[in-house]
């Protein structure tokens, strides 16, 4: 039997796949690693660990198919996050995220120094705290010893990918989120990166996400000697192409630690003023348009961690659907880490509202999706704004294994939801890229065709959608509300 094996470099774990050229799932394996928030606002993993990990769990993944036949491998990555490399191809630092917000100031001289119109002219995008530019600014001004030592720069994925085949690549998907690409020419800018003082050099040759960029080392994982290895791309594009979202008209719901709403594009020429992301696709010469919620489902796990250790997620949801919308006046906004879309906002936090002796931990659960929803929703609104119809979305990641938060985004959406048969978008998109890249299929799409296989669908609910539909103006005035809040507390934030 012939496999490809897709990995899944996230934010609180690794996950690997191996996928048989009916795009069943035949194994798959996870391991978890530490994420540091040594001050606030900053978000750190060791590349190692990383690393160690991808390889424990490729082992455990083979044990579990021991006679197989690996025919390729691909990424799937967390995006953004900055890993400086010595002349030695060493990281001189742990990796700084995609949610670490430290990078304010220098995304304002970003500004500055390149102009508003210009950077979102050449890149299509704003300069935020997410994006890794800003980051590689602020290790220049602060660790002025690491930057000198630093030969090159990579994104978390690029770094597994290059530990396990000794070479060096960026793919287009996610060199775009660095906001040092011309997404339109597909190359390095050399205008940013003189304007804001960054060596081109630093910047690892460019491929797309299902070119071959070696081959496995000998003697790291049994079985995967040799086996070529394909680029990959940011988990958003990958989760993209393991939804589907193939062509015009495709919308994706996907919640992970973040969340994002995310839609296909032909071109790079629409216009959405810098309010939603504008990426290169992992498919050649596409793109996407996407809203961002910075703690989507990292909102929930932070919720268990602290109040509900022992209790399974399936557990904790299961009595939301007693509660009716709204959570008997109880909301929450997701701002745990700050916002993106459409408030691109560093500084706010979130809140609880309408607390009373009469709410038990179920409603705080309930008004937890729901707020994490209402965010989500924000981009739709944004996306239908411009014009573009939504009437359906495909929802994968976390948010698609419960059925009754997936009845909750078709009635806060409004739109027709889709879950197929496996939620894991990004590590399956992975895996399609290594199928597409080693010849399964003549494209992406066929290769979609025959993996994908739709499960149900959830069709939004009259009444419900018309109670969200009243309830989201008041979600929408507690930004409002709580920025200045937000603001005075950060003295206190230490
Ligand atoms: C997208 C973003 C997140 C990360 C999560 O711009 O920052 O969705 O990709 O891994």
């Amino acid at each position: 039997m012939s496999y490809v094996i897709g990995i899944d470099l996230g934010t609180s774990a690794v996950k690997v796949i191996a996928v048989d050229q009916e795009g069943q799932i035949c194994a798959e394996s996870s391991r978890s690693y530490p994420l540091y928030n040594p001050k606030f606002g900053y978000s750190e993993q060791d590349p190692e660990d990383w690393v160690n990990e991808t390889i424990a769990a490729l082992q455990d993944l083979m044990s579990q198919l021991p006679y197989s036949n690996v025919e390729g491998i691909s990424f799937s990555g967390q995006m953004h996050g900055l890993v400086l490399l010595d002349a030695k191809k060493h990281p001189l630092r742990r990796a700084i995220l995609w949610n670490d917000t430290r990078s304010t100031k220098q995304c304002r001289t970003i500004e500055e120094r390149v102009g508003e119109k210009r950077l979102y002219e050449i890149t299509k995008n704003p300069s935020l705290e997410g994006m890794t530019l800003s980051k590689l600014l602020w290790v220049k001004e602060n660790e002025p010893d690491v930057y000198k030592e630093a030969e090159v720069f990579l994104l978390p994925k690029d770094y597994v990918r290059f530990k396990l085949t000794g070479d060096l690549h960026m793919d287009y998907s996610d060199a775009a989120g660095t906001l040092l690409l011309n997404i339109r020419e597909k190359a390095w800018s050399k205008e940013v990166a003189e304007k804001t003082g960054i060596n081109l050099s630093l910047c690892p040759p460019l491929v797309e996400s299902s070119e071959q960029t070696g081959k496995v080392k000998e003697d790291l994982v049994r079985g995967l000697d040799g086996v070529k290895v394909y680029a990959g791309g940011a988990d958003n594009a990958c989760g993209a192409v393991g939804a589907g979202i193939l062509k015009n008209g495709r919308t994706l719901c996907s919640i992970g630690t973040s969340g994002v709403i995310l839609s296909y594009e032909e071109s790079a020429n629409l216009e959405f003023e810098g309010n939603v992301h504008y990426f290169n696709h992992s498919q050649p010469d596409a793109y996407y348009t996407m809203g961002v919620t910075l703690s989507a489902g990292q909102s929930l796990s932070w919720f268990r961690e602290q109040f509900a250790e022992d209790v399974s997620f399936e557990k904790l949801l299961s009595s939301i659907n007693e509660i009716p919308p709204g959570a008997n006046g109880l909301l929450f906004t997701p701002y745990l880490a700050g916002e993106r879309t459409p408030h691109a906002d560093a500084t706010i936090r979130g809140s609880f509202i309408g607390m009373d002796t009469f709410h038990s931990r179920s409603h705080f659960v309930k008004a937890i999706l729901e707020g994490i929803t209402f965010s989500l929703y924000e981009s739709i609104v944004k996306f239908r704004e411009s014009g573009k119809r939504i009437d359906e979305i495909v929802s994968i990641g976390g948010g698609a294994k419960n059925r009754d938060w997936l009845q909750m985004q078709a009635d806060i959406f409004d739109a027709t939801i889709i879950k197929y048969e496996t939620e894991e978008g990004p590590a399956l998109g992975a895996s399609m890229l290594a199928a597409y890249g080693c010849g399964w299929f003549p494209t992406l799409e066929s290769c979609s065709v025959r993996f994908l296989k739709e499960k149900e669908r959830f069709t939004p609910n009259k009444e419900r959608v018309g109670a969200y539909r009243r309830l989201f103006p008041i979600y929408q005035s507690v930004y409002t509300n709580t920025k200045e809040l937000s603001e005075k507390l950060t003295s206190y934030r230490q």
